[in-house]
């Protein structure tokens, strides 16, 4: 299942009527999306906003969203901030989905990407923060897509944060740190 059937699947399943996408480049997923309101950001074109997330959030988002798309540049401190702008202009039910969680070898998620290559960054980093500080929000990845992160406002028990989030801890206890559903569980339980 891609990222944009999950995105489709949640507005069909809440009524959504708006999106916002960070990150748009060759409009892959925001080109699915027919709702009355499609906001994009990118500073390299391709979204309505050609400017980086922090620019848009800082001075030209002047609404709130129902699901909101998170595929933007992937750096841990980066992703954190898109996630805590994102909180903040997302209705109320609203979700987050992030795209890059899951990296399936330690090269995926350097800081640095290899050319041509699949690069997820450390976004699952800015995830795992939250997992280990917001009882207040419901969190689960899709393991599909390269993990489809899933937020929204509720509750969960946080997870126990190491000293440092390591590619080791990541491999060792990765289900449990990211939270980790399949594609059947996710249709089983994102039912209205
Ligand atoms: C992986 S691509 C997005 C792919 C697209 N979301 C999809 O589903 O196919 C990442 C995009 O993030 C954009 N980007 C990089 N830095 C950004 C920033 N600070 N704010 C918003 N977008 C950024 C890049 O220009 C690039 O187009």
């Amino acid at each position: 299942m891609e990222r944009s059937a999950i995105i489709k699947h949640l507005i069909r399943m809440y009524g959504f009527e708006s999106y916002l996408e960070i990150g748009v480049r060759g409009r892959e997923t925001l080109g699915q999306i027919e709702l009355p309101v499609v906001d994009g950001v990118d500073p390299n074109g391709q979204g309505n906003f050609t400017m980086t997330s922090d620019e848009f959030f800082e001075s030209h988002c002047s609404r709130s969203y129902d699901v909101i798309f998170i595929d933007g540049l992937h750096l841990h401190e980066q992703v954190l901030k898109d996630i805590e702008n994102s909180l903040t202009h997302l209705n109320d039910g609203g979700i987050i989905v992030m795209h890059d969680c899951l990296p399936e070898e330690e090269w995926h998620q350097l800081r640095e990407g290899v050319s041509g290559k699949p690069w997820n960054g450390d976004v699952w980093k800015a995830y795992a923060d939250l997992r280990a500080t917001r009882a207040d929000l419901t969190m689960y990845v899709i393991d599909t897509d390269w993990g489809c992160g899933v937020i929204k406002r509720g509750s969960q028990t946080t997870y126990q944060r190491p000293e440092e989030w390591t590619w080791d801890h990541f491999q060792q206890h990765r289900d449990e740190l990211m939270n980790v559903v399949t594609v059947e569980e996710f249709l089983g339980y994102s039912q209205p």
